[in-house]
């Protein structure tokens, strides 16, 4: 007889997202998504929830939720479990030998991780496959991004979460704070880059949630 086993809407979310990760990573990175919980901001360690003290119970919830996916990561790569700091400019501080980067929309935390020296960087966000509001596509998207075979319904939205990912593997680079329009991006060539920064690679998935992983790749 065949066991029945039941599963949660959010273990079949974090099931479905995860399957779309795993087929557009590239090799080494490990990539994870955890539905957002009640008592996720009871996951961030001490040392964390000092770091995130002024900020509201949803962004500590979704900020735990990141940080004890990006510690699962971290574990399966061989690394020992420890505080994910928070810089100055809200970039994460990883401990050395990883590289990562963390992203949390309403529903799902995302993260990266990779074992490397620091002058390696990644970005990650994540975003619902819904359309941006219309007054914000002007903002988001500029006269030389190219958008290849996107659909033009979700296409603004590829494009903020691709810009998104992509300050947040420069900045722990360069310290530069960009605006969308200082950066480019091709979804036809998976790639962008900034005004004066690195090319950076550019791995996706739509569905069921827009997930972009950004890798500088050089100059
Ligand atoms: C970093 C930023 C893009 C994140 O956007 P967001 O929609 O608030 O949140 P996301 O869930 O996508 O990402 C949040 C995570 O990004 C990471 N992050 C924040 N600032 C970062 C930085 N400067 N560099 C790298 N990573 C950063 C953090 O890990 C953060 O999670 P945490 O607060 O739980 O630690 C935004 O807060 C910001 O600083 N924007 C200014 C620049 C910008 O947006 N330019 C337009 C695009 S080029």
């Amino acid at each position: 007889m065949t066991a029945m086993t039941s599963r949660s809407p959010s273990d079949r979310s974090e099931a479905s997202l995860l399957s779309a990760m795993m087929s557009m990573a590239p090799p080494g990175i490990r990539l994870g998504c955890r539905t957002i919980r009640v008592g996720d901001e009871d996951l961030l360690l001490p040392e964390e929830q000092h770091a995130v003290t002024t900020r509201n119970l949803e962004a500590r919830r979704a900020s735990g939720a990141a940080r004890h996916l990006a510690r699962d990561l971290m574990a399966e790569l061989g690394h020992p479990v420890v505080a994910i700091g928070r810089g100055r400019f809200g970039q994460p501080i990883w401990p050395a030998g990883v590289v990562g980067s963390l992203a949390h929309d309403r529903v799902m935390a995302v993260a990266a991780v990779v074992s490397g020296p620091a002058n390696l960087s990644l970005g990650i966000d994540v975003e619902p496959a819904e359309p941006l509001p219309d007054d914000a596509v002007p903002l988001v998207m500029t006269a030389g991004d190219e958008l290849g075979t996107a659909s033009r319904h979700l296409a603004g939205r590829i494009l903020f979460a691709a810009k998104e990912a992509i300050y947040k593997a420069v900045y722990p680079l360069d310290g530069i704070i960009l605006n969308h329009d200082d950066v480019v991006v091709s979804l036809a060539a998976s790639c962008g880059r900034t005004r004066a920064g690195p090319v950076v690679r550019l791995y996706l998935c739509i569905s069921p949630r827009i997930v972009v992983l950004a890798i500088p790749s050089g100059r």
